[in-house]
């Protein structure tokens, strides 16, 4: 209990820290963007994809936190260094049967302590709606799942509608899929696009008015 309340005590530390650094740059007419900036703020929008829906919702979510931060691929990260490379982090993932990206789980598991006083937001990109009860409860699975490794869970949480091209998936996925939508769900097995520009902006912009910028 006393290290989940330091972690949490340390991450309202580190937001304000950073928030006062990123109004100095930009009452000074500079870009905060980590490449160009050196001592500035550095902020990595961290997404887990199979099929492309979590990447297009982590760029709109980028967009409208500013564009001020670095999209990464967790494919194609140094899971042993990235925690030490950015200040702050907002990791997102898609959700498939078993959960999040194996190699977010990775990482939250074998970094807790560098990586979760650093997380400012996160997000999971599924099927489910969230529009019932039964659809709001298996989010929340999804989220306690995501956040197992973690002591708390993150301060800003989002769930956005993904999407499904049958003729994307893999030889797998789309047996997988096929039997469940005929044997468990009942319903006929079709595309379907949720996806939403708009509330994954909209995401992006609440994040940055209270931590990025
Ligand atoms: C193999 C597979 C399993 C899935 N399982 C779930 C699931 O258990 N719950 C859910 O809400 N959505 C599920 N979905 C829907 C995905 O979350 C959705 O397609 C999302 O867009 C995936 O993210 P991505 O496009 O970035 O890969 C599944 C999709 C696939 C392809």
């Amino acid at each position: 209990m006393k290290e989940k309340t330091r972690s949490r005590r340390d991450f309202l530390h580190l937001a304000s820290k950073m928030t006062s650094v990123s109004i100095a740059a930009f009452s000074f007419g500079c870009s905060i963007k980590p490449s160009i900036e050196k001592n500035s703020t550095k902020t990595a929008l961290l997404y887990g994809t199979r099929y492309g829906a979590t990447k297009d919702t982590a760029q709109w979510i980028a967009k409208g936190a500013g564009d001020n931060l670095d999209i990464l691929d967790i494919e194609t990260v140094d899971l042993n260094t990235i925690a030490d490379r950015y200040d702050m982090f907002i990791i997102g993932s898609g959700v498939w049967i078993d959960g999040v990206h194996i190699r977010m789980k990775e990482l939250l598991s074998a970094k807790t302590n560098q990586i979760e006083p650093k997380i400012i937001a996160a997000f999971i990109v599924c099927g489910t709606t969230g529009k019932d009860k039964a659809g709001k409860k298996r989010i929340e699975g999804y989220f306690d799942r995501f956040f197992q490794p973690l002591n708390n869970r993150p301060p800003r949480l989002a769930y956005f509608g993904g999407r499904m091209n049958i003729s994307k998936l893999s030889e797998k996925d789309r047996k997988l899929l096929e039997n469940f939508y005929r044997n468990i769900l009942k319903r006929e097995f079709k595309d379907w696009d949720r996806t939403d520009p708009k509330a994954a902006k909209s995401f992006g912009a609440k994040i940055s008015q209270t931590a990025i910028s």
